[in-house]
Parts: structure tokens; C-alpha cells; sequence
């Protein structure tokens, strides 16, 4: 009788869900050919079927050579090679189970040693990685071991359980995420909402047609990008200005900043007074806060302690200039200081640069929504949000290339918090989360999410991680430094799409973050081609060796580019004048 072709081995042992093989001697070859297709046998990421009965287990290749031995055979063969007897070794981990012509994924049997073990043939894989459903499944490319096959992700499950994409640097993580963004872009969903934060802003060119884009200092077509202080909780509005606060002055500005809030929703018909607090997202002056603040600590006496001393200077809140009194006297006599004043004159000083600095207009002068000094912005809320998500594209790229690094995690915190929160509080609408959901997509995420710290973004992140799902805000992480990300947040994402690797410790992380069976696959992830990943997760059927397709515009890098730029001619040094200028004037024109 004549062998069967696809026959290359026997189980030698089972334990749990791992199964050793063993190959047979005699089998021809590496590559066999099998009704005119060649196969490749023993590739990490591939798969082996043992036919059980009426069903066929399937399992993933997870090792490949002597080390894939049982581990009573590994020591005998350290003392003697020759006991290999020509045979080679796999161990693969089972995975799934098809009856006819339908594949579930997790095995209800398990095989025995010597059950044979077949290769899998592209007829078999087209069972394996079917069974998408058409309306929420998206194709991200080719399976690597059989190129006819699709990638495809399970769209629905890759938003609402999250997802990292993780890879280093030039492994083709920002294509991966165009492709991904594209896919679900293409699909003919009129009120898909995906909003993107791209520190380089790369993205706009390979999603044109699909995307808005937003920047500080926006160009034709473009929307500014612009986030009302007045809507971050009160915490982290005062965790943006340098220098830190006692818990009783942070007590004492609280109240003032209640204050003000409260006089704005007095005139608000529909607004419950008792619900307002400092966090409360409603416009109010902050210069006005800052020139309060500042007057009360300035202001000097005389002898009764109640009767203020004239102005020697007066003050502007419009402008952040401080009323200025006599000084005080040395040794006890007129004027004399306000001994209520808090000793918060050092927090104000920062405040006030903050307050001034340019680079902060996009959130503390936002264009159309800066309150004046009564406190009163010029719009509200809903049209900002209106203005992100209501323009006819699936996609909101928030574009910060513009913004110096030392602010990122600033603004993206700040605009992740009141997102969230505006769809957290709106789940019982139709724009909340529960009913239109959002997908965020953070690219370079270790950027302004590092473990440990405890900023914004990062509590934002972490509380979108941890309860996002519930209301319908999903993430896709991107970083070329797993090992610096929070590890709960990477441990809450559902799917993990690992591009190549090669740190150590990176490939540490992201083995961690994978399903326990998939963790001895860490090793191959050093080898991936660029684009070529391994999907696990929830939003795969099947844990799975993928090739991304490569974007139409290619997804571009804004660097500086030295070799170009080193080309022009010497600068004229009075260039240095006008650096200088806007270094002091705090503005780049
Ligand atoms: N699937 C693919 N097929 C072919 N080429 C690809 C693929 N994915 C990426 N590339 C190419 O690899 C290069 C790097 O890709 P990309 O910019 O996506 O990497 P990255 O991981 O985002 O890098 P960085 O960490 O620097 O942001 C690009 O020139 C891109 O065209
Ligand atoms: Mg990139």
C-alpha cells in the first residue's frame, strides 16, 4: 500500500493540553509534496492534525527540534546522541477540533500515544481559519503558512476586549494599525467611531478619504485641535501646573473653583445644584481663579488687620498681572501682611507661566471655548463633541506631532479623561458608548503611559482598560516597549498582535501577555519578517502566524532628515536672535 503522504509522524507523549511527536524516520522530507503543493513541515506557528475517529485535533508547532523531545528522552540523549535514530521532534500544543466541515476552537479528547499525526493541508486550513462572520470580521492579510489564506480578525472582539499591537522599532507596528483602522474603516458601518492619537502624525496620509484630521494649528481642511481646561476633574487640571499643593490648599482652591462653577450653573435651567462639584465639567475663569488667589496672598494691612492698604500697582486678571501692595514692614509695624493668606505663592507663579506658556493655548485659551472672566465660553461641550466625531468619517486623527514631548501625556491624558467621561456619563444616549461605541487607538503608547507613573493618560488608560468594555470604549495599544507599559493594562488586552522582537525583556512581557500555551513561541517572535506577526487572543479563532498586508501610502515618518537637511547651505547665526525670541516670548512666531 502506498504511505500516506500527509502521515509524518506518531504522538509520543501527551501531557495536559502539549503533545510531544515524534517524526518518522522514514519520512522523505522537509518540504513533501502533496497533490501538487509543497508543504513545510515543523515551522514554529504552523499547524499538525491528529485524526481522532469522526474528528481531527489540531495543534500549533511551538518547537521544533531536539529540546521538543519528552524530557526523560532529553536526558538520555545528552548522554547519547545516538538514541535519536534518525527521528526528529515536535511539540505542538493542541488547539481546536473540526467535525466535518467545522472547526471549534479548544479540544474536548485528547490523543494517545501513538495516534498518528497528519500535516495539514491548505483544504484542512481553509476549515481552520473559516468561520469568521461576515458583518464584523475585517482582513488584515495572508496567514504565513498557506499565502491563499486571509488574516482575518474578529472585529467585534478586538474592540470590545482591546488590543496590543506590539513590535520593535521598524517592525511594522504603524502599517499593522493602518490596516487595521482601514479595514474597519472600508466596512459599510455609516456611524463607526474610531478615534486616533498620533504623535507623529503619520496616519493622515495613508486613511485619507476615511479620516478628519485635528492639530494645534491646523492648515486647510484640518480642524484645530483644542481641549477646555474647564472640563478636566479638578485633580488633574491642578496636577498640570508644576509644583505640588498641601492637601488643605488644594482643599482651599477646590472651593474657590466650586465656587465659580456654581455661580455658572446658577443661571443653567436643568442643571441640579447639589450635583456640581469642582469636577464638574463647566466653564469658569481660570485667570480670574489665579488673580483671586494671587491678590489674597499679596495683600498687606494696616494696623487692624481688616482695613486693606491702598494699591501701589493695580492688577489685570485679562492679562495674569498681579495687584501690588505696599510691602510689608519688617518688625512689626504697618503694613502688615495677611496672616490668612496659605503660602501658595510659589504653586501661582507656576500657574501663572503655565497660564502664559503658548504651547498650552490648545487647552487653557481653547479657540471658541475659553471662557472669559465671568466665566462665560462662547460654546459648549456637546459642539466640541460634535465637532470630533460628528464630521462624516469613521476616523478622528488627533494629530499632536506639533506638541513638545514633555507635554504629550498632558493633552493625550486630557483629551482620553473627557472623552471618557462624556461617554461614560452619556451611556444612556444614543452617542454614549453603549450605543455607539468608540474604538481608541494609542500609538506609541509607551510614551505617555509608563509603568509605575501616575499621570492622566495613564490613570485614563488604565481605567479604560480595566472597565471600558462595560461602556463601549475599546483601545488598540501600539509600542515598541512592552517591557515600559503598565503590565495590568497589557494584561487587560483581550488580543495581542506580536510583530518582531528582539529585546529580551520585551519578549518577556509580551510571552506574559499571551495565552499560557503560547508562551514557549516567544522565541520565534525574534524572526518574524517585517509585517508578520503572531495574533492571539480573542479576536483570532485560532492563535495564528500572520503577514500584514502593506498599506497604499506607505504610513510616513516625520523625522528630520539629516542627509537632506545637512545639504543646504550654512544658516544665517541671526536665526539664533528670533530662537531666542520665541524661547522668551514663549511662541514660535
Ligand atoms: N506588511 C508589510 N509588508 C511590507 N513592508 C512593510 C510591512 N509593514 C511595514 N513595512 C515596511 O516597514 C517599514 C517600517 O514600518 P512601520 O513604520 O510600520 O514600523 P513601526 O514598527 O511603526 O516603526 P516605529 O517603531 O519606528 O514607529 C516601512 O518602510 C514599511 O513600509
Ligand atoms: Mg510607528
Amino acid at each position: 500500500m502506498k504511505p500516506n503522504p500527509t502521515h509524518i509522524g506518531q504522538v509520543e507523549s501527551v501531557s495536559g493540553n502539549s503533545v510531544t511527536i515524534k517524526m518518522a524516520s522514514n519520512y522523505p522530507s522537509n518540504m513533501p509534496i502533496v497533490d501538487g503543493t509543497v508543504y513545510r513541515i515543523g515551522q514554529i506557528g504552523s499547524f499538525l492534525k491528529i485524526p481522532l475517529g469522526y474528528a481531527n485535533l489540531y495543534g500549533l508547532i511551538t518547537q521544533a527540534g531536539v529540546l521538543a523531545m519528552p524530557e526523560s528522552l532529553l536526558v538520555a540523549y545528552k548522554e547519547n546522541p545516538s538514541i535519536a535514530d534518525g527521528h526528529r521532534w515536535l511539540r505542538m500544543i493542541l488547539v481546536g477540533e473540526q467535525i466535518g466541515s467545522s472547526f471549534e476552537r479548544g479540544v474536548l479528547q485528547s490523543p494517545t500515544s501513538g495516534d498518528q499525526v497528519h500535516l495539514v493541508t491548505n483544504e484542512d486550513l481553509r476549515i481552520v481559519y473559516g468561520g469568521y462572520n461576515a458583518q464584523s470580521s475585517i482582513v488584515i492579510g495572508n496567514q504565513s503558512a498557506s499565502e491563499g489564506l486571509a488574516a482575518q480578525l474578529d472585529m467585534d472582539k478586538l474592540i470590545s476586549r482591546h488590543c496590543a499591537i506590539l513590535g520593535a522599532t521598524g517592525s511594522g507596528k504603524s502599517n499593522a494599525v493602518s490596516i487595521v483602522v482601514k479595514a474597519i474603516a472600508e466596512k459599510p458601518f455609516p456611524s463607526a467611531r474610531v478615534l486616533m492619537i498620533d504623535p507623529h502624525g503619520e496616519y493622515a496620509s495613508s486613511l485619507a478619504g476615511k479620516c478628519r484630521v485635528f492639530r494645534v494649528g491646523a492648515i486647510a481642511g484640518e480642524g484645530e485641535l483644542c481641549v477646555p481646561f474647564w472640563a478636566l476633574p479638578f485633580k488633574e487640571l491642578m496636577a498640570i501646573f508644576p509644583g505640588k499643593l498641601s492637601d488643605q490648599n488644594e482643599d482651599y482652591i477646590r472651593g474657590k473653583v466650586l465656587e465659580m462653577k456654581r455661580a455658572w450653573a446658577a443661571d443653567v435651567e436643568g442643571l441640579r445644584e447639589e450635583a456640581i462639584t469642582a469636577d464638574s465639567p463647566i466653564p469658569f475663569s481660570i485667570k480670574q481663579l489665579w488673580f483671586d488667589l494671587d491678590n489674597f496672598e499679596r495683600m498687606t494691612f494696616r494696623k487692624d488687620q481688616e482695613t486693606l492698604m491702598d494699591l501701589t500697582e493695580e492688577g489685570d486678571a485679562e492679562t495674569l498681572k498681579s495687584n501690588l501692595y505696599p510691602a510689608a514692614a519688617p518688625g512689626g509695624g504697618e503694613p502688615f501682611l495677611n496672616n490668612k493668606a496659605k503660602g501658595i505663592l510659589g504653586f501661582l507663579d507656576g500657574m501663572r507661566s503655565r497660564l502664559l506658556d503658548q504651547r498650552y493655548q490648545f487647552l487653557f485659551e481653547p479657540e471658541g471655548y475659553c471662557p472669559d472672566i465671568e466665566g462665560q465660553a462662547p460654546s459648549d461641550l456637546p459642539s466640541l463633541f460634535a465637532t470630533w466625531f460628528g464630521h462624516g468619517f469613521p476616523i478622528s486623527i488627533l494629530d499632536l506631532s506639533a506638541i513638545p514631548s514633555d507635554i504629550m501625556q498632558a493633552i493625550s491624558g486630557s483629551i482620553l479623561k473627557i472623552v471618557y467621561d462624556a461617554l461614560y456619563w452619556g451611556q444612556t444616549t444614543l452617542v454614549g458608548g453603549k450605543q455607539q461605541p468608540l474604538f481608541v487607538v494609542l500609538d506609541e503608547a509607551h510614551a505617555y503611559l509608563k509603568a509605575g507613573e501616575d499621570s492622566i493618560s495613564s490613570r485614563t488608560v488604565q481605567a479604560i482598560a480595566k472597565e471600558g468594555r462595560k461602556y463601549g470604549v475599546g483601545m488598540l495599544l501600539v509600542t515598541q516597549r512592552p517591557s515600559e507599559l503598565d503590565e495590568t493594562v497589557l494584561s487587560q488586552c483581550g488580543s495581542i498582535i506580536a510583530l518582531r522582537m528582539t529585546n529580551t525583556r520585551d519578549k518577556g512581557h509580551v510571552s506574559s501577555a499571551m495565552q499560557d500555551e503560547l508562551r514557549e513561541m516567544a522565541d520565534v517572535l525574534s524572526s518574524l519578517r517585517t509585517g508578520e506577526a503572531i495574533v492571539s487572543g480573542e479576536a483570532v479563532r485560532i492563535p495564528s502566524r500572520v503577514k500584514f498586508f502593506q498599506a497604499d501610502n506607505a504610513v510616513k515618518s516625520s523625522d528630520p532628515i539629516a542627509s537632506k537637511l545637512w545639504a543646504n547651505p550654512q544658516p544665517d547665526v541671526a536665526e539664533y536672535e528670533a530662537s531666542v525670541r520665541n524661547w522668551r516670548n514663549q511662541s514660535f512666531n
